[in-house]
């Protein structure tokens, strides 16, 4: 799959967790997409797991745009307080489109809680409130899926990193070792 490939299912609107190795592109295409976004008026929430990967993206980290901070548990108490926050629920509730680069440093039980923070400002069950979700990140470097295989790669251990949130069906678009980018549509 080549980037301008990878840029088509993005802009079809579906929820993709992009990956593919060091240097293929995946944040090139991201900035692709957000300027895509832009240029058409839509509100994109683009973040990062780490300070330096969303300082690349012109975007804050995934901990700032949800308001969750450093919290790695969420109890009814902080979610009330999170959503006060009156920039935090109001990017929330009108973003179209969530970026997350470099997912692979944010752990399973913080991409819940992020998710649960946007489902309750967005008052709906859906996950992540309904909005397109773009997961980027490359996950070879993670010692849990160093000896996975590409064709063994999609059901078990992609849901055990990401967590619970996202036990949901994921399809592989493309599954061949040639590919650069591999884009797998979510929900
Ligand atoms: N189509 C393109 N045209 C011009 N430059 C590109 C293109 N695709 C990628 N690049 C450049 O190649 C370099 C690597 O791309 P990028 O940072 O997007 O890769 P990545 O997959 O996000 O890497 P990492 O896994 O390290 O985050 C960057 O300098 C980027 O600007
Ligand atoms: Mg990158």
């Amino acid at each position: 799959m080549d980037q301008s490939e990878a840029l088509q299912i993005l802009k079809s609107g579906r929820s993709v967790f992009l990956t593919g190795q060091a240097g293929s592109g995946k944040t090139y295409v991201l900035k692709e997409y957000i300027k895509f976004l832009r240029d058409k008026g839509k509100l994109v929430g683009v973040t990062a797991s780490t300070g330096v990967a969303a300082t690349h993206l012109d975007g804050m980290t995934i901990h700032a745009w949800t308001g969750m901070g450093i919290l790695d548990n969420l109890t009814k108490k902080d979610l009330k307080k999170i959503i006060k926050k009156k920039g935090v629920s109001l990017r929330i509730r009108n973003a179209q489109t969530l970026i997350i680069d470099e997912i692979s440093m944010f752990s399973a039980g913080q991409l819940d809680i992020a998710e649960e923070i946007i489902r309750y400002a967005r008052g709906t069950w859906e996950p992540f409130g309904g909005m397109q979700v773009v997961f980027c990140g490359d996950f070879f470097q993670l010692p849990l899926l160093i000896d996975v295989e590409w064709n063994q790669w999609e059901s078990l251990h992609i849901i055990r990193v990401l967590g619970k949130s996202l036990n949901q069906k994921f399809v592989i678009l493309q599954n061949s070792i040639a590919i650069r980018i591999k884009t797998i549509l979510m929900f």
